[in-house]
C-alpha cells in the first residue's frame, strides 16, 4: 500500500513551470505559503461556504503577512461580470500594484473568477490556486484556463492565465458535501478512460475506499489526475488538440444541463451519463470493444453516481440542443469518442441517427 502524504508535482510550459502542493493539512502550513508568496499586496478571494471553514488556517499560516480579503457568495450563478468587478474594486482600494498576488480560496467558481480578475488586474498579476472541491483539485485549478459566465454563455468571458502555484490541502475534502464529491469523481474517471487506462483499473480496484475517501488512496487520486492533466497541458496548453480530449461526455452533459434548466445536475453528474453515452455511441459505430460502456457504467454506479437519462428529455430535443451550433455541424457535430478505455479521440462522423439512437440505448437501458 502507498503511504506517501505529501507530493510535490509539476506542471510544465513553454512558458515556464509552476508547483503543485498536494498534502493533508497544507492549506495551514507556513512553509508552503511562504515559498509561494513573494513580496507584494496579498489579496485572498473565497466563498461564502468556505470561507468559515479555512480563512482563520490560511490566515494563521500567513503569520505576520497582511492579507487583504474579499468572500463572495457562493455558487456558479456567482461567477459573472459583476463578481470579477468587485475583485477589481477591491484591488484598486487596497492599492495592489504589478506585484500583487490575489489567492482562490475555494471550489472551480472561485478559481475561475479569481483567475480571470488576475489575468485583467493591470494586465495580469500572479496568482495562486487553493482549490477546495475535488472537482477543482483534479480539474478546474490546474491548465489556467479563468472565466467567468455571460448570459449568453458559460465561461463566455475569459483568459488563459497560468497560476503561479496550486496548494492542494486534501483534508478540504473532509467537509465537502457527498454530492459534490461524487460530481468530482465523475472527472476523475474521465481521465481513465480518456489516456490512462490503467488509472481506471486502478480506480475500480479502489471503490470502498474511494467512496470511505480514506486518505492515502484520495491523495494518489488527485496526484495521478493532476499528472495526466500536467502531460495534457504541457503538450497542448490553448485546446488546438489533445486538451480537447478533457471535454469527454461534456456535449451530451451541456444538452442535459441546458435542457434542464442548470439547477438538476450538478457538471459532474451531468458528465457521467455524458461519457456513457458517448461510449455507448462508440460501440454502436463499431469503434470501440463492446462492454467498454458497461464497464464505466459499473464504475461510476459504484462510486453513487446516477447513470439514468430523465425520462422528460427526449433523444431528439437532446440531439437539437447539441447541434443548436450550426457552423459546428456544417462539418458533423465534434464530440469525443472511445476506441477503448484509455483510448479517447475526437470524431466528427457521428450522424444525428447515430446520436439519437446511442441516447435511445441508453435511456431503455437505465429505465
Ligand atoms: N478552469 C477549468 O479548467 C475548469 C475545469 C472544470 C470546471 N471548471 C469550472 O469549475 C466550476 C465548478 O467548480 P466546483 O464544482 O468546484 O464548484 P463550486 O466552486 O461552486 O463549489 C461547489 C460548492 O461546494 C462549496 N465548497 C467548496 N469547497 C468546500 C469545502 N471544502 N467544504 C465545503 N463546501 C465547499 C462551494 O461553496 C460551493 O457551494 C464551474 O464554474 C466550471 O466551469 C473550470
Amino acid at each position: 500500500m502507498n503511504d506517501q502524504t505529501h507530493y510535490n508535482l509539476e506542471i510544465c510550459l513553454p512558458a515556464g513551470r509552476y508547483p503543485v502542493h498536494l498534502g493533508p493539512g497544507l492549506l495551514g502550513d507556513a512553509e508552503t505559503w511562504a515559498g509561494t508568496l513573494p513580496p507584494g499586496k496579498i489579496l485572498i478571494v473565497s466563498d461564502s461556504n468556505v470561507a468559515p471553514l479555512y480563512l482563520d488556517t490560511v490566515k494563521q499560516a500567513l503569520g505576520d503577512r497582511p492579507a487583504e480579503i474579499l468572500v463572495l457568495p457562493a455558487g456558479e450563478t456567482h461567477k459573472t461580470v459583476a463578481s470579477w468587478n468587485q475583485v477589481m474594486d477591491k484591488l484598486v482600494e487596497i492599492g495592489a500594484l504589478r506585484d500583487a498576488t490575489l489567492v482562490a480560496l475555494g471550489g472551480g467558481v472561485i478559481g475561475d473568477l479569481a483567475g480571470f480578475a488576475a489575468a485583467t488586474y493591470m494586465r495580469g498579476i500572479r496568482f495562486v490556486q487553493a482549490p477546495t472541491t475535488l472537482l477543482a483539485q483534479v480539474d478546474a485549478s490546474v491548465g489556467g484556463k479563468t472565466a467567468v459566465n455571460h448570459p449568453a454563455g458559460k465561461n463566455l468571458v475569459g483568459a488563459f492565465h497560468q497560476p503561479a502555484a496550486v496548494i492542494i490541502d486534501s483534508e478540504t475534502l473532509n467537509t465537502l458535501p457527498l454530492r459534490e464529491y461524487r460530481a468530482g469523481l465523475a472527472e476523475v474517471v474521465k481521465y481513465g478512460v480518456i489516456r490512462d487506462p490503467g488509472f481506471f483499473e486502478w480506480l475500480e480496484q479502489r471503490v470502498d475506499a474511494l467512496n470511505e475517501r480514506e486518505v492515502h488512496v484520495v491523495l494518489e487520486t488527485i496526484a495521478r489526475c493532476v499528472r495526466n492533466k500536467a502531460d495534457v497541458v504541457a503538450e497542448d496548453e490553448k485546446e488546438h488538440g489533445v486538451r480537447a480530449l478533457l471535454n469527454f461526455g461534456h456535449t451530451f452533459a451541456h444538452a442535459l444541463e441546458t435542457l434542464s434548466g442548470y439547477n438538476r445536475y450538478l457538471h459532474g453528474e451531468a458528465v457521467a451519463i455524458g461519457m456513457v453515452v458517448a461510449t455507448t455511441l462508440s460501440e454502436q459505430r463499431g469503434l470501440c470493444a463492446l462492454g467498454c460502456a458497461t464497464r464505466i457504467a459499473g464504475l461510476l454506479d459504484a462510486l453513487g453516481l446516477s447513470l439514468d437519462w430523465p425520462a422528460e428529455i427526449s433523444a431528439e430535443a437532446a440531439w437539437e440542443a447539441m447541434a443548436m451550433d450550426k457552423k459546428a455541424l456544417d462539418s458533423g457535430l465534434r464530440l469525443i469518442l472511445a476506441k477503448g478505455i484509455g483510448d479517447a479521440f475526437v470524431d466528427q462522423s457521428s450522424s444525428q441517427h447515430d446520436i439519437v439512437r446511442a441516447i435511445e440505448t441508453h435511456t431503455a437501458a437505465t429505465a
